[in-house]
């Protein structure tokens, strides 16, 4: 693994860290009150980060795996919200098309995902199918030229705002993983309803809806891929999805890392510096050690996707461990700040609430766990 970054890549990781600062730091205040950050999307589709891996003659920046990542790192450091809103866009709502569409899909769909006109979703999880993604119960007829999808959806990430839906669903339940098949579905479609906003624990300027297909009437010719290919399609484009949120994970953590590092380096108790106390530098030593052990893991991961290797194993790797890392080191992080690290004077408690998902969606923990088992 080359683990020097090219020049293209620092001036990316360059270019969106001053973005991060300059544009989203100022708009935190409002997503956490709930506000959806359009705007500040508009401006990111303007910069090309909204189609990084599309191919130019798409409208995209045609960049490398690992320059995506980058830039979901740098986002996620400063705000969580917009690192999942970007991931989830591109690897689970652009990458079907880009990897499994037809040429007229492509160049449909693509230009506008890439310029962030659009914005894209992944509508996989049911009521009753979540970690068991093959026992989904929407249900798909064929009738003529087009699909009726009868059936609901919940925690659709983007739900709601999204302009493009990669949806799933069965054509018989019985079959299991080989009755799926996968959809572009517009938000305009008839039957198309967007339900419950869940309130969430974190991520505050993320959409999360739930929603539901009532009659609605796909064209044959939105079908992705072949007809029961849907739940490879489904997993292949997670194995990569997974990537970009071990790097949300780790964006996250190095937040928090480096509050907790700079607050340490100001507090005063007992006549001296916490951070020169060692259950404090202690603290900062594991917790410093954990973030570089999770972003070895998210580049290896990366630079597999970026040289076109398989990356299904290094990618839950990736997850579990970045997610894992995330959440503790947020934890840690509000106790090195003490009583100031439980209100929301300090972004701690925010890291807090933000790193949790990170453990549960694009697979559990427990479903990365047997990715990697059944890897070994
Ligand atoms: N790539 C391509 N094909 C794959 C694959 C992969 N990574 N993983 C499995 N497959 C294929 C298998 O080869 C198999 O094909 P054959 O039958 O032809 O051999 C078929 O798919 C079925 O595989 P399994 O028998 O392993 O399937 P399973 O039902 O046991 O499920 C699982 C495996 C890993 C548990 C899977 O259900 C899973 O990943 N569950 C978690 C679902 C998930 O991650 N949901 C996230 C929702 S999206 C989200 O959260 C977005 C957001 O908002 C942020």
């Amino acid at each position: 693994m080359n683990l020097t970054f090219t020049e293209e890549q620092e001036m990316m990781r360059k270019m969106v860290r001053d973005f991060a600062a300059s544009e989203i730091a100022p708009f935190i205040e409002k997503m956490e009150k709930g506000e959806f950050p359009r705007e500040i999307l508009r401006k990111m589709g303007e910069l090309g980060l909204m189609g990084i891996p599309v191919p130019e003659k798409y409208g995209g920046a045609e960049m490398d795996f690992t320059s995506y990542i980058i830039a979901i790192n740098e986002i996620s450091r400063v705000s969580a919200t917009l690192g999942v809103i970007l991931s989830v866009h591109t690897s689970v709502g652009t990458n079907p098309i880009l990897y499994f569409g037809t040429e007229e899909q492509k160049q449909k769909y693509l230009p506008k995902l890439a310029s962030g006109e659009y914005l894209g979703a992944f509508c996989l999880t049911e009521p009753s199918a979540g970690s068991d993604a093959a026992s989904l119960k929407t249900r798909a007829v064929k009738d003529g030229d087009h699909y009726v999808l009868n059936g609901s959806k919940v925690f659709i990430t983007n739900g709601g705002e999204a302009d493009i839906y990669i949806v799933f669903a069965t054509t018989d339940p019985k079959l299991g993983t080989k009755g799926i098949v996968a959809f572009i579905v517009e938000k305009n479609t008839p039957g198309f309803v967007i339900g419950k906003d869940e309130q969430k624990m974190g991520l505050h300027g993320s959409r999360t809806v739930q929603l539901t297909f009532d009659n609605m009437r796909v064209p044959v010719e939105n079908m992705l891929g072949k007809e029961h290919e849907g739940f490879k399609i489904a997993m292949a484009n997670l194995d990569v999805g997974r990537i970009g949120i071990a790097t949300q994970a780790l964006g996250i953590a190095e937040a928090a890392l480096e509050a907790a590092t700079n607050y340490a380096k100001e507090r005063q108790q007992f006549g001296k510096l916490i951070a020169a106390q060692q259950g404090i530098a202690f603290k900062l030593a594991d917790m410093a050690t954990s973030v570089e052990a999770a972003r070895l893991l998210v580049y290896r991961a990366a630079d597999l996707r970026t040289n076109g290797l398989k990356c299904g194993l290094e990618a839950s790797m990736a997850k579990l461990f970045a997610s894992r890392t995330a959440v503790e080191v947020a934890t840690e992080a509000i106790q090195v700040f003490g009583g100031y690290g439980y209100t929301e004077d300090y972004p701690v408690e925010r890291y807090f609430r933000d790193a949790k998902i990170t453990e549960i969606y694009e697979g559990t923990s427990e479903i990365q766990r047997i990715v990697i088992s059944k890897n070994l």
